[in-house]
């Protein structure tokens, strides 16, 4: 398709990853994948763990380049040989840990700051004046927490969810075409795990942003966004849209991914916790407060 009439955010053509190849450690983590995400996309990803997920996020980012012959295209721009750095124009990213997105020895708003200028290469010391600090505090406010009050506070001080739910102001602070989510909020208490997923829902919708997120919780998968992915041995083995997904149950989800790769579910003791517990920790958007 010629990049004029390619109106997706995110083009993925024959992406392959090998890890350690040649060797005896060789590891196929993606496989001839190709995947388009379109205009305000919520794709919510999930697959037993080593199924390629975050390599998947890790390629789009930039983290790696794909075998040769792959192509990533954001936008319709070929970012494929893009270092991270400057493909981080394009890309906004929370990880599982809350301490990898932030700089705990800087501040609130040397952590904004850097984030701001991420792929614009300004100094940090030319990015703080009033008017960035005003949007700042802006970009707080909605979080409902007091961090706009804490501008100079030092990032180690806040707790976890503090932190997860700076990381996402500064993963969309400056609008990028696509947010990676990779389990961001797998490594917080339950309350504090929905509270940060109602303002990724709430940051995602306010801003448009098109979003890529990795859950193993599958009732979030379910209940979040507009469609959604399996994966399996580095392979998208199911694709369903809005209303596919909203008329699946986490049953149906688990049959259909023994229906479409032939093995069963209960390799997983992560995706399997949801729904042989009864389901008891739903991180699904509520009303919550961040501890
Ligand atoms: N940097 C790396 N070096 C070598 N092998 C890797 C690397 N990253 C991932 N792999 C391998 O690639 C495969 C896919 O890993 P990946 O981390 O993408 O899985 P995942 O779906 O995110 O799993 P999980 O749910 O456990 O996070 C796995 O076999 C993993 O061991
Ligand atoms: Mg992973």
């Amino acid at each position: 398709m010629s990049s004029e009439n390619d109106k997706s955010i995110l083009r993925l053509e024959s992406i392959k990853k090998v890890f350690f190849p040649g060797t005896m450690d060789e590891v196929a983590a993606i496989n001839d994948l190709n995947f388009v995400v379109n205009p305000m996309d919520f794709v919510t990803i999930i697959g037993s763990n080593g199924a390629g997920k975050s390599t998947l996020l890790n390629l789009v980012a930039g983290m790696y380049p794909p075998e040769k012959g792959g192509k990533i295209i954001i936008r319709g721009k070929n970012v494929t040989r893009l270092k991270e750095y400057k493909r981080a124009a394009f890309t906004g990213r929370v990880w599982q840990d809350p301490s990898v997105g932030t700089a705990k020895n800087l501040t609130i708003e040397e952590n904004l700051s850097l984030a701001y200028s991420r792929g614009k290469c300004r100094m940090l010391r030319n990015a703080i004046n009033k008017s960035r600090r005003e949007h700042f505090c802006k970009a707080l406010e909605p979080l409902g927490l007091g961090l706009e009050y804490r501008l100079n506070a030092q990032v180690g001080t806040l707790s976890g969810g503090q932190r997860q739910a700076l990381s996402l102001v500064m993963s969309t602070i400056s609008k990028p075409a696509i947010l990676l989510l990779d389990e961001h909020i797998a490594a917080l208490d339950p309350t504090t795990a929905q509270t940060v997923m109602k303002l990724t829902t709430d940051v995602v919708n306010r801003e448009k942003i098109t979003t890529m997120m990795v859950t193993h919780d599958m009732e979030v998968a379910l209940a979040v966004g507009n469609r959604l992915i399996m994966m399996h041995k580095g392979n998208i083995i199911l694709d369903l849209d809005a209303k596919a997904k909203n008329s699946l149950t986490i049953p149906d989800l688990i049959s259909e991914f023994e229906k479409a790769c032939g093995t069963t579910f209960a390799d997983d003791k992560v995706l399997l916790k949801d729904t042989k517990e009864g389901k008891t920790n739903a991180n699904v958007p509520g009303d919550c407060a961040v501890a």
